[in-house]
């Protein structure tokens, strides 16, 4: 983790990728369609990750949403894994290390590092955006600021839809 592959990795340009996010979602009126080219931009700007994407809360569970890499596990209760615990605490989760997290859900057992953001619609948790690493530390303090960036102006563009 000290060597970490961040040191010689450029930082995303995460303004940038917030404003293509509102030039994609100018227009749609579906949000299966904001979070599928949400994950898209995720999956293309960011290096070193092996999944990205959305669940989303239904029934009082998460369900899989739109979402980029290899297949998942497709419902989390809340207080499951990482995505439960956000949903849970209402706050972003950054896990330098998934093996070192209670309870972690391991879809694929090359993840091993993970950032999950939770999403808010008029106060109210309604979804998770959930990022996966196979490096051990992948994810900074400036990743975390620069997704909850890009996470509010998503809220704002579902809070339109909706
Ligand atoms: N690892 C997550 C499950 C979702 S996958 O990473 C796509 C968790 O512990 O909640």
């Amino acid at each position: 983790m000290t060597e970490n592959i961040n040191a010689s990795r450029p930082a995303p340009d995460y303004d940038l990728m917030t404003r293509q996010l509102g030039s994609l979602s100018e227009n749609v009126a579906w949000d299966v369609t904001v979070l599928s080219n949400a994950s898209a931009l995720l999956w293309e700007s960011l290096t070193d990750i092996n999944w990205a994407g959305f669940y989303l809360m239904r029934n009082g569970r998460l369900e899989l949403g739109p979402f980029q890499g290899k297949t998942a596990c497709t419902v989390i209760e809340p207080g499951k894994g990482v995505c439960g615990t956000a949903v849970t605490e209402d706050r972003t989760q950054l896990v330098p290390d998934v093996h070192l997290f209670p309870g972690h859900i391991a879809c694929d057992s090359a993840s091993n590092s993970e950032i999950v953001v939770p999403l808010r619609l008029r106060g109210e948790v309604c979804g998770v955006l959930d990022i996966d690493s196979p490096y051990k530390g992948r994810f900074t303090e400036e990743d975390q600021a620069g997704l909850e960036s890009f996470a509010a102006a998503l809220e704002a563009i579902l809070e339109k839809i909706h």
